[in-house]
């Protein structure tokens, strides 16, 4: 493991402490010197707003497993993933994880796909999770539990780990050459798209059926419908104008109340994004990458390549698109939000702070709390603009033992409505109902941000916790995951 270049949350011994770090950074993140419990808990408020209810502020993001069959089909690891969920005594479960609409448009061969022949097995984890979290929580009222659909677009990986099988919304000069396409390789047609469009659709229909009560069209970190709203260069129907950039999006979600107009729809956001980094080459010592530096945006500006992006200065985000896609979802009648950022592709620091990087990632640019406090500002400032709408946070992970009393002071003082946990939950599902029933917090299990959950699917192998889940900690795959560091 490479030595990290600043400071460790780990080291660091009370709340005060961490207080103090935080106002020597000058950053802006609340955080509540206790964490209540009981009655007098903020996270266990429930959240009632016209037809949703949910029973508390916790939620689950959604996290792929990478150890799906490789026709699309939950296995014993996924199963067992989905029931550390229902664990977590969250009330909202923000859509398990990445589900394919269509074998095409998977990330990778062991993505789970809604189809057919998987409804049983997408059934089977649905009730796993309910049964798990109805013995946590002691009943099912106020579960909120979706589905989150994806097309991976410029990150298909369908039939093999080594093989990129793009589908591209338009020609990113950065992102194009990552992945060796040339100036010819063919963008999504007006009447592929329209066919993509129809995937979604019949995957909601099928999630209804399955009792799911909400479909997430995912709209973040990258992939197909994220693509969609940078489109700045794209003729025709789904390029151009912010209207035609969300054209996706608006028929989706009209084919979808069509015919099953009581499925709730979310829609997960990146809601910023930066220029692609990339390791420093000068910057690469002693097998460690180079620390993340920002790809060269000359001949690029203004910059037209993101969505939330400052397009004269595009390492810095922009949230007048965020603002105008969120009018949109207003418009359309769609309360659920999850905010993100960025993509785990090409500025994994900005998506999901760590201290180690991802194998095929690159030494933190600053000190990973920039990151959270980024995320939780743009939060914020939305939740500040759309009251009415419901919004989650996203990329509390890295402040590890600090995240309750974050997580009650971000509700408390109306930044966020839900908190989510990502990688957290791999490690230590219960955090944050343990820390509102006054029990002392396992230490030992919080996610210290290794990214091994992340280096681990980049190498073919199954997503989870292998530096602190016994499961995965003296497995077979362990082993081959340190063959894999290594090569
Ligand atoms: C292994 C792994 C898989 C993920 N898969 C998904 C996914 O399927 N869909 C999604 O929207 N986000 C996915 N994410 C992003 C997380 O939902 C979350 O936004 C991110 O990890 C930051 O939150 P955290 O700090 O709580 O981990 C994934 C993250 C990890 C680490
Ligand atoms: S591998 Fe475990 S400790 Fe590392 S980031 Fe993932 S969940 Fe956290």
């Amino acid at each position: 493991m490479n030595e990290s270049l600043f400071p460790r949350l780990g080291s660091v011994k009370s709340v005060a402490r961490f207080q103090e770090h935080l106002h020597s950074l000058a950053l802006q993140i609340p955080c509540d010197p206790e964490v209540l419990s009981g009655a007098e808990s903020q996270l266990l408020r429930p959240l009632v707003s016209g037809e949703i209810k949910i029973g508390n502020r916790i939620a689950v993001q959604p996290m792929e497993g990478w150890d799906g069959t490789l026709d699309g089909q939950p296995s014993e690891k996924t199963l067992r993933r989905w029931k550390h969920f229902g664990r977590s005594g969250a009330k909202l479960i923000w859509g398990g994880e990445a589900v394919a609409v269509s074998h095409e448009g998977r990330a990778n061969p062991n993505q789970l796909v809604i189809a057919t022949h998987t409804e049983k097995g997408l059934a089977q984890l649905r009730a796993t999770l309910v049964e798990q979290h109805r013995q946590t929580t002691g009943s099912e009222d106020g579960l909120l539990l979706g589905l989150q659909l994806t097309h991976s677009g410029r990150f298909c990986r369908p039939n093999a780990n080594n093989r990129s099988e793009p589908r591209i919304v338009y020609h990113h000069p950065i992102l194009d050459r990552r992945l060796n396409l040339s100036p010819d390789f063919p963008v999504l047609t007006d009447e592929e798209i329209d066919g993509i469009i129809g995937d979604f659709h019949r995957a909601a229909e099928t999630a209804w059926n399955l009792g799911f009560d909400f479909v997430d069209i995912k709209h973040c970190h990258g992939y197909l419908a994220h693509e969609f709203l940078s489109a700045h260069t794209r003729a025709g129907r789904f390029g151009g104008s912010l209207e035609n950039r969300t054209r996706f999006l608006r028929e989706v979600v009209r084919r979808i109340r069509s015919t099953v107009p009581r499925l709730q729809i979310g829609v997960r956001l990146s809601a910023f994004d930066t220029i692609p980094y990339c390791p420093d080459p000068g910057g690469a010592s002693n097998g460690q990458s180079g620390r993340g530096i920002p790809e060269k945006s000359e001949g690029l500006l203004p910059y037209r390549l993101g969505f939330g992006v400052n397009p004269q200065i595009p390492t810095e985000a922009d949230l007048t698109e965020a603002v105008g896609f969120l009018s949109l979802l207003e418009e359309l009648g769609i309360q659920l939000v999850n905010l993100t950022a960025g993509s785990p592709y090409y500025n994994p620091h900005i998506q999901r702070p760590a201290s180690y990087p991802p194998s095929d990632g690159y030494e933190p640019p600053e000190d990973p709390l920039l990151g959270v406090a980024r995320q939780m500002e743009a939060t914020r400032q939305l939740k500040q603009r759309f009251p009415k709408l419901i919004i989650v946070g996203s990329a509390y992970s890295y402040l590890q033992e600090f995240l309750p009393n974050v997580a009650q002071a971000a509700v408390q003082q109306g930044w966020v409505d839900i908190v989510g946990m990502g990688r957290m939950v791999l490690t230590y599902p219960e955090l944050l109902w343990d820390a509102c029933h006054g029990r002392n917090i396992q230490r030992k299990r919080i996610c210290r941000t290794f990214s091994d959950c992340t280096t681990a699917p980049r190498n073919g192998l199954p997503s989870g916790c292998y530096p602190l889940d016994e499961y995965y900690k003296n497995s077979e795959l362990a082993e081959q995951l340190k063959a894999a560091k290594k090569r």
